[in-house]
Formats: C-alpha cells, sequence, structure tokens
C-alpha cells in the first residue's frame, strides 16, 4: 500500500524529464540568474562560456568547450539511479572508442554539438561510416554526448543518447536497436523511443542498419 503511493512522485518526476521539462526549467533558472551580462569572472556556472554565440564556434572552439565541460557532464550523467537503464552504461562509456574529433552539430538532436563513442565490439563496423552492407553486431554500444552553446555563448550539458543492438529478432521494429537516454541530472529519460528515436534513425538511416553517424570533419576511422 505504502509503495504504491510512494511510487506516484517518482513516476510523475520520470514524465517530467521525458518532456525536457526539467531541462527548461534548469535554463530557465540559469537564464535568470545569470542575466545578459555575467561575465567570465562568474566562477561557479560560466567557466566553460563562448565569447561568441554557438553558431560561430569553430571545430576547435566547440572541442575546447567540450574538454572543459567534460568532468561536470560526467558527474550529472552519473547522478542518481539510472532506473531501467543498466547504470554501466554511463560509468564505461567515456571508455569506449571515440569515433569523433571534434563535437558536430549538424542540427539534429536539437541542434546541439554531439560527440560519440562507440563500444570495442561495435567499432570496427561503425568506424568505417559506410552506406551499404553496414551490420553492427550484437552487443554493440553507441553513446552520444550533447552540448549546446546559446547565442549569448552559455554552454550547457545536454542529455546523454545511447543505441544498443540487441540478439537478431529481439526488436524487429526497430532493426534490433535499443534506445535510451539520460538527461543533464543523471535521471533515465521517460520516452517514447519509437516516435522520438526510432522514426528518425530507421527512416533516415534504415539502409545503413539506423545509423546518423557523425558529420564528415568531425569522424575519426581507424
Ligand atoms: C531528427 C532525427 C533524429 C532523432 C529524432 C534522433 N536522432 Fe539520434 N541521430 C541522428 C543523427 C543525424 C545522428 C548522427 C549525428 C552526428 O553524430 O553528427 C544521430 C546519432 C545518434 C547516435 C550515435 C549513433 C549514430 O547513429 O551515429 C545515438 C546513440 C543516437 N543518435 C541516439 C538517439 C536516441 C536515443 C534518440 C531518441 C531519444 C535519437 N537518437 C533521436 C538523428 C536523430
Amino acid at each position: 500500500m505504502n509503495g504504491a503511493v510512494l511510487a506516484m512522485p517518482a513516476i510523475a518526476i520520470l514524465v517530467l524529464a521525458g518532456c525536457g521539462r526539467v531541462e527548461d526549467t534548469a535554463e530557465a533558472v540559469a537564464d535568470t540568474a545569470g542575466g545578459a551580462d555575467t561575465t567570465v569572472s562568474e566562477p561557479a556556472t560560466g567557466s566553460c562560456d563562448a565569447d561568441k554565440p554557438g553558431a560561430e564556434l569553430t571545430g576547435e572552439e566547440a572541442l575546447a568547450i567540450y574538454e572543459c565541460l567534460k568532468p561536470s557532464m560526467l558527474a550529472g550523467y552519473s547522478a542518481g539511479s539510472k532506473g531501467w537503464i543498466p547504470p554501466e552504461r554511463v560509468a564505461d562509456y567515456r571508455g569506449w572508442v571515440p569515433a569523433s574529433s571534434i563535437p558536430g552539430a549538424p542540427g539534429y538532436h536539437a541542434g546541439r554539438f554531439l560527440f560519440t563513442y562507440v563500444n570495442e565490439t561495435g567499432a570496427a563496423e561503425y568506424l568505417r561510416y559506410a552506406d551499404e552492407n553496414v551490420t553492427m553486431p550484437a552487443g554493440s554500444l553507441i553513446a552520444k554526448e550533447t552540448f549546446s552553446v546559446s547565442d549569448d555563448g552559455m554552454a550547457k550539458a545536454g542529455p546523454l543518447f545511447f543505441m544498443e543492438k540487441t540478439p537478431a529478432g529481439t526488436s524487429p521494429a526497430t532493426g534490433d536497436w535499443y534506445y535510451y537516454a539520460v538527461a543533464p541530472n543523471g535521471s533515465p529519460m521517460a520516452i517514447d523511443v519509437m516516435a522520438a528515436c526510432n522514426e528518425c534513425h530507421m527512416v533516415n538511416f534504415g539502409y545503413r542498419d539506423s545509423l546518423g553517424y557523425p558529420i564528415g570533419e568531425a569522424r575519426i576511422s581507424r
């Protein structure tokens, strides 16, 4: 009885996170707190910010911001319970093979900068960035970190996205991919993966095992 009552707030929080409202609220709070004229002398939050709009950053500049954000991003993603997402995913992914040389901002994934890692099982196939005859082996794991840099240069972590290739026949509707995401504050994001992930990945990239790949200048090959 108590358990059922106690479960309610947890579900409400998950749904909020899934709609992105937790993030929006955080953004609103940060905007209000920071104000437009916050200078780099603010030590707590502004230390990774750019001196120009995110859209004007070069690859090297975006990389410098990513290097600065890396520790706080991982701390955020690691916080709290991961729910249905295996916690070792978040613990492990930074040790996987980087597939990006610079954070690419191709406009997908809400216009954020993207940085991709792939585990050893999937690395050889993924890093070919092939358009034909792509078959990622079962057990492949891909993580995509995201961050945004606003028009006034404010750098902020976005969600951490995962794709996991399951054994053939596990999930035919998604090409045997599992999709999941962790919010910047570490909460598992309650999303309708068919509509929010699979539709874009499968419709646009179904001919290459649903893989989007980093933009050309951001790719690292083997
Ligand atoms: C509007 C289209 C779109 C939607 C929706 C979308 N993605 Fe992606 N995704 C892409 C594109 C394009 C790339 C490659 C972008 C890049 O790295 O520059 C990508 C890359 C990825 C990657 C790296 C592997 C790859 O395909 O190269 C992961 C992991 C990922 N997305 C997970 C997700 C998850 C989880 C969701 C749902 C919450 C999602 N995506 C929703 C378009 C989309």
